[in-house]
């Protein structure tokens, strides 16, 4: 198969995968990660509910060995995630505002410091706003700290590693509409305000046939802003058991989204969230959909892989 990363090499966009570090020793998912990959992410493993289970006890064996994977290979190491609703442990839930906001600001400078030198960027919030284009309102840092949560995790994170770029992350961005308006606002309101932020992510959990013709359009917009791009979390999920057809709209999808990329000076690079289709979270999540990623359960290259061959 061509490779990725050599392809990407070329076009100076990193090749990102979603990486649960306990699958690198397998060794079809290894080959593949060490072979195409520019950039790796955590799925999971530096989530708030794995890093700091416990108040102030920290574990970071998982997360510190795909750091050593990304090292010991030459691949960047993106940092997922500081400050999110989701896997967080119900401990900070039920703090009251003042412990809350200690507990924020303690876990994000203790995990930035941790990964200092070796994070390029930080997704250093993820998903705080809805699917209406308000603050999230089950979000326990919005509903206990308010708005100013998000412009505080930005400023102790930079705080603790002024190299590494800041992010704010959020899926179904993709179209101009009422979700990625209300993101917009947000983000330049912290821009203006001078906020440490230097990126968004899109994170691209897309269904086949749905991405509309005004991406670019839209990713150029943040771009105005002085900030970078990414496509953080890329999977393309069809019905299953999926057709040549869906595999084909899937192919012409993923080829959008590259091609979109690199049409946007600022746009860094594309992740993919996983591997194999035999492990994908699609499943799992949406009912009846899957075969969301660019190789199959048994590890075959599917029309989608050659469709970003082509578009890099
Ligand atoms: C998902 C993982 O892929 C699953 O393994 C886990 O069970 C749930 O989270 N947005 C995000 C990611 O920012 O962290 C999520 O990852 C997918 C949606």
């Amino acid at each position: 198969d061509p490779v990725l990363a050599e392809l990407a090499g070329g076009s100076a966009l990193d090749i990102g995968f979603a990486i649960a570090p306990e699958l690198l020793d397998e060794p079809e998912y290894r080959d593949i990660v060490d072979t195409h990959a520019t950039l790796v992410v955590a799925e999971n493993v530096m989530k708030w509910e794995t890093t700091e289970a416990a108040p102030g006890e920290w574990d970071f064996t998982a997360a510190d060995e795909l750091a050593a994977y990304a090292q010991e290979h030459g691949k960047k190491l993106y940092g997922h995630t500081l400050v999110w609703h989701s896997q967080l442990p119900a401990w900070v839930s039920e703090l009251d505002a003042e412990a809350m906001q200690a507990a924020m600001e303690e876990h994000v400078r203790t995990q930035v410091e941790h990964f200092k030198g070796q994070v390029v960027a930080w997704d250093v919030v993820n998903e705080a706003i809805d699917d209406n284009g308000r603050r999230r309102a089950e979000s326990p840092f919005q509903a206990t700290l308010g708005d100013g949560y998000i412009e505080d995790a930005f400023r102790v994170a930079h705080e603790a590693d002024p190299d590494a770029q800041l992010c704010y992350n959020d899926y179904d961005l993709e179209a101009i509409g009422i979700k990625s308006d209300a993101v917009y606002e947000m983000v330049s309101d912290l821009v203006e305000r001078d906020v440490p932020i230097d990126c968004v992510g899109f994170q691209g959990h897309l269904t086949a046939g749905t991405l509309r013709d005004d991406l670019q359009e839209n990713i150029q917009r943040f771009v105005d802003l002085g900030l970078t791009v990414r496509f953080t979390e890329v999977d393309v999920r069809v019905h299953t058991p999926a057709s040549d057809e869906d595999l084909a709209q899937q192919a012409k999808d993923y080829a959008s989204v590259v091609t979109t990329c690199l049409a946007v000076e600022g746009c860094l690079g594309v992740t993919v969230w996983g591997v194999t289709d035999r492990y994908s979270w699609i499943p799992r999540w949406f009912e009846g959909y899957g075969a969301a990623l660019l190789w199959d359960e048994d590890y075959q290259t599917k029309p989608a892989f050659d469709a970003v061959v082509t578009a890099i």
